[in-house]
């Protein structure tokens, strides 16, 4: 008897797709196939109609039930593949697959011990707190010859799953091309889950050059149509972000400056709720607006009217600052003569002893855009649009090192948002308990982009990256902004064929 797998798992790919991955891996005459995890067949189905023999499909399934497809490769059933995996000897040129979508914690224990014996490539692990795709993934990868593909059916997750960030990067830095496509559509039918169809070629490939490619697609039949093409169509895909990692584009930071915010030395005596200046009778004059917090970044713009909630909403968004002139008023005066006990300064803090006069926190003289080191949605710009705003120490503070419109801005922010930074980003981010995802400045600042020039729209569809960030919504932050990326770019190549045509 084979041990139970949940039904939930068993989601069969659509014909169509099957045959489309199998097309853009593309066969050899010696080639050999592997299908982990065979289902009903679909992918060997699509084998046979390209005419690969049975002997070179090596097709396992745990389920018992034959299918007529079985007949087409040499089928073991009944079989766990991960147990199968440990003993064989048999190696593969192209690995081809939908493998369950499960978590580690919903299989039984015989299944999970299994797969975490199964051999892996040194840059996977699989953990306990993963999924059984993820599994599948890593100890297929340890089948694969040199030189070998895999064309994956996966979920969403493959793009921002914590248990799955040492295998991303490693098949990012292992195979010579990757294509992840994702479709806005489901892919399957019985399924409403998003999924990705991840295509990699080359594995270990010596000295390789480094091709990445993300394509979104609207409709299953655009990415099927894209598949078959070997390469991203310009009518349906809605995203065709190419780069040769590391080699096209700017350097972020040669297009911004990021430093950190104000330092208090005594945060609970400088920084202020509205509530409690108005208790100090402090005037306006002796405080300076300041974002004290990542939560307080609540949109892709902080202007006055956005401000003005965190001010009505009770949080510290005063910093308290008296001028030369203003620190004669008689309620200055008090505050800054309070004893410690009293509510009065630390004065003995480092930061507040080091400093002449000891109220005059350093603060920086632009601050264009905040960003927080700390967040479960990476970095992202909150651009600045409120005269005198700044913030604290708790948030990174940003400057363009141009001159640029709003739009521009909302143009460049956007474009960190896309999936071709994230990839430049996920392999230096640091992961802290609970989630937390820090970043040091130099990680953004060492990403190279390609900012469109063409920004129409940029201002609205970032307002809708950063709701779905703020929301947590990361995949379609991700996939907005990708979007919007493909269009912009596009329409720009666009001009310049254009151009082009009429200036021969
Ligand atoms: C999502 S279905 C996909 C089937 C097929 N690959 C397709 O694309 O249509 C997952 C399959 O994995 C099989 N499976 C689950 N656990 C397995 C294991 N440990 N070893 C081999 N097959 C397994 C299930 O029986 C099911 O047929």
């Amino acid at each position: 008897m084979s041990p139970a797998v949940p039904l939930a798992c068993k989601v069969y790919t659509p014909s169509a797709l099957a045959s489309a991955i199998v097309r853009a891996l593309g066969d050899a005459p010696t080639a050999q196939w592997l299908e982990p995890s065979v289902g009903r067949g679909a992918f060997v189905e699509a084998l046979a109609l390209r005419g690969v023999s049975r002997s070179r499909i090596r097709a396992i399934d745990i389920d018992r039930m034959q299918q007529p497809a079985d007949r087409s490769a040499c089928t073991l059933r009944g079989r766990d593949f991960f147990a199968w995996a440990r003993r064989t000897d048999e190696r593969f040129d192209r690995i081809v697959g939908n493998p369950p979508f499960v978590a580690f914690d919903a299989l039984t224990p015989f299944l999970r011990r299994s797969a975490s014996r199964a051999p892996v490539p040194s840059f996977a692990r699989i953990t306990a707190g993963g999924n059984y795709w993820h599994a599948f993934l890593c100890v297929s990868l340890a089948l694969l010859k040199p030189g070998g593909s895999i064309g994956f059916v996966l979920p969403a997750a493959w793009e921002y799953a914590d248990y799955g960030r040492e295998l991303r990067s490693g098949v990012r830095r292992h195979f010579s091309s990757l294509e992840v496509h994702r479709c806005q559509q489901p892919l399957f039918d019985s399924a409403k889950d998003g999924s990705v169809v991840v295509i990699a070629r080359g594995y270990a490939a010596a000295a390789a050059p480094k091709h990445v490619m993300h394509g979104v697609h609207r409709t299953r039949e655009s990415l099927i149509h894209a598949l078959n093409q070997q390469r991203p169509t310009n009518t349906d895909v809605r995203l065709i972000s190419c780069a040769a990692r590391g080699v096209e584009g700017r350097r972020v930071g040669d297009l911004l400056r990021i430093g950190i915010g104000a330092v208090t030395g005594d945060a609970t005596y400088f920084l202020l709720t509205e509530e409690r200046r108005n208790e100090l009778q402090l005037p306006r004059t002796s405080v300076r607006p300041v974002l004290t917090k990542a939560k307080q970044l609540t949109a892709s713009i902080m202007n006055k009217a956005t401000w003005e909630k965190l001010l009505e909403g009770g949080q510290r968004i005063w910093l308290f600052r008296p001028s030369e002139l203003n620190k004669e008023h008689p309620a200055v005066k008090k505050y800054l003569r309070l004893s410690r006990q009293n509510g009065g300064c630390d004065r003995s803090a480092f930061k507040v002893r080091m400093r002449a006069p000891w109220y005059r926190a350093h603060i920086p003289c632009r601050c264009d855009a905040f960003l927080s080191g700390m967040s479960q949605s990476g970095p992202w710009l909150c651009l600045n649009q409120m005269k005198g705003l700044i913030a604290t120490n708790t948030l990174y503070i940003v400057s363009f090192r141009e001159q640029m419109s709003l739009r521009e801005r909302c143009a460049l922010a956007l474009t960190l948002q896309t999936s071709s930074v994230s990839d430049q980003l996920v392999d230096r981010r640091r992961v802290y308990p609970q989630g937390l995802i820090k970043f040091e400045p130099r990680d953004l600042l060492d990403v190279r982009v390609d900012v469109p020039e063409r920004v129409v729209g940029a201002r609205a569809t970032y307002a809708q990256v950063t709701r779905r960030l703020i929301d947590r919504d990361i995949a379609g932050a991700r996939e907005l902004a990708d979007r919007w990326y493909a269009l912009a770019m596009a329409s720009h190549a666009h001009r310049d064929r254009v151009k082009s045509c009429r200036h021969p």
